[in-house]
Parts: structure tokens; C-alpha cells; sequence
């Protein structure tokens, strides 16, 4: 009788402190509970981290959000537990580096997912002085905002054809509206391939030939390069 008054005056005053330091101590990870069903669709989604290991390196973190992202068009905060849980990371680090990145998009609980397709705006020096302020003003009234978005967002990297505006994840260089709205109704929202040269080509084609002359002993930088301007001139 006495050990159950005793363990009814504990429970009353057990704080949520003291519950989630026993909780700690009792194996259980901090904070909301994990969904095993989240973790499952996770591991449909990433692989199974069990079977293979190296999906929980930490340098991997950025790929498995990109790839929740793409998937679900959010991250919400049940697939960023899930996460930690899958990479073994704490919540914290998974949240942080989720919420430092503009393109991704988290989602907290009872909050609404933004629409299907975002259209991200370049607002840096080059396509501000395109017109980018205009295109945006533009592109909002003309654009459906229950199924698009339009977001401003930093340099792109295209400075040299701008205006630039990203949908999804397909780049529109010279931008103007009724190009992007053309794009938004195609669908096509992912970046073109790019052909890149490969090393070997760029040397067969005398890529880096003044750096190995140069280091053979053969003919001084500025020789080498006299020769080739008198050539071309
Ligand atoms: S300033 Fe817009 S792409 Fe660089």
C-alpha cells in the first residue's frame, strides 16, 4: 500500500523534464515520436541504409533532401525525423542544413505545402537591371497562385543572360513572361543537359600545350605567346 501512495506522489510530480530524461536514458530518441511509416517510405525512397551503409554518411545529407524535395515538392517535419533517424544525425542538424538552403521547402506540422511549381525570379545587379522587378510584378498577376509560386531569388550564375528565372528546375535565359508562362505549361521543369568537353578532347585539341611548353624548358610564356598573336594577327 505504502510503495503505491509512493509511486502516485512520484508520478504527480514528474515533470516533462524529468519524463524525457528517462525516456533518454530508456533509449528513446529527443523530441516528437518517429513514424515507422515515414521510415519505410524513406527507405522506398533512398534505399535501404541497413543493407547499405554508406546512405548514412553525412555527406549525403544534401542529396537525400534534394531527393525528398523533388519527390514531394516539400520537406515536411515527419520525413526530416525520419531522416535523422534513417542518417543517425540529430533532428537538429538535419533541420538546420534543410532551412539554410532557399530551395528547399519545409514544411512544419499543420502548415500548408506550397504549390506544385515554383518560379524563382533573379533579383542580383545584372537581372534587376534587365528588368527582373518588372518580369515579377508580371509574372504574379499573370500566374495562377494556387498552383504556382513566384519567388525572388539570388544569381543563378547566368548573369550574362538576363533576365534569368528558374522554374522548377529548368532555367530561362531572357526571360520575359510569356516565355516562362510557355515553359510552366509545357511542364518541363528540368535543366537541359549540358555537353561538356572532356579533358582529353581539350588537350587534343592543344589545350594546355603553353603550360607543358612551358614547363618542358622549351619556349618562355611570353615567347610562346608572341608567336601564337603574330601568327593569328
Ligand atoms: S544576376 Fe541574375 S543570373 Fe546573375
Amino acid at each position: 500500500m505504502l510503495n503505491s501512495i509512493t509511486l502516485l506522489s512520484v508520478a504527480c510530480f514528474m515533470t516533462d523534464q524529468t519524463v524525457s530524461s528517462w525516456r533518454r536514458r530508456l533509449g528513446h530518441p529527443r523530441g516528437r515520436d518517429l513514424s515507422p511509416v515515414a521510415l519505410v517510405t524513406l527507405r522506398a525512397l533512398l534505399g535501404d541504409e541497413r543493407q547499405q551503409p554508406s546512405l548514412r554518411q553525412r555527406d549525403q545529407l544534401l542529396e537525400h533532401l534534394h531527393a525528398i524535395q523533388d519527390a514531394h515538392g516539400h520537406l515536411s517535419m515527419v520525413e526530416l525525423r525520419a531522416l535523422a533517424t534513417y542518417m543517425n544525425l540529430p533532428m537538429a542538424a538535419v533541420y538546420e542544413t534543410a532551412t539554410f538552403y532557399a530551395h528547399f521547402d519545409v514544411v512544419h506540422d499543420g502548415q500548408t505545402p506550397p504549390p506544385d511549381t515554383t518560379v524563382r525570379v533573379c533579383d542580383s545587379l545584372s537581372c534587376q537591371l534587365a528588368g527582373a522587378a518588372q518580369l515579377k510584378a508580371k509574372l504574379e498577376k499573370g500566374l495562377d497562385p494556387e498552383t504556382v509560386r513566384v519567388l525572388r531569388a539570388p544569381c543563378m550564375g547566368r548573369c550574362d543572360s538576363a533576365p534569368v528565372v528558374e522554374v522548377g528546375h529548368h532555367h530561362v535565359q531572357f526571360a520575359t513572361a510569356e516565355g516562362v508562362e510557355a515553359v510552366v505549361d509545357t511542364g518541363h521543369f528540368q535543366p537541359e543537359a549540358i555537353i561538356w568537353q572532356r579533358l582529353e578532347a581539350y588537350q587534343q585539341a592543344g589545350g594546355y600545350q603553353l603550360l607543358a611548353d612551358c614547363r618542358g624548358g622549351g619556349a618562355s610564356a611570353l615567347t610562346h605567346l608572341w608567336r601564337r598573336w603574330t601568327k593569328q594577327a
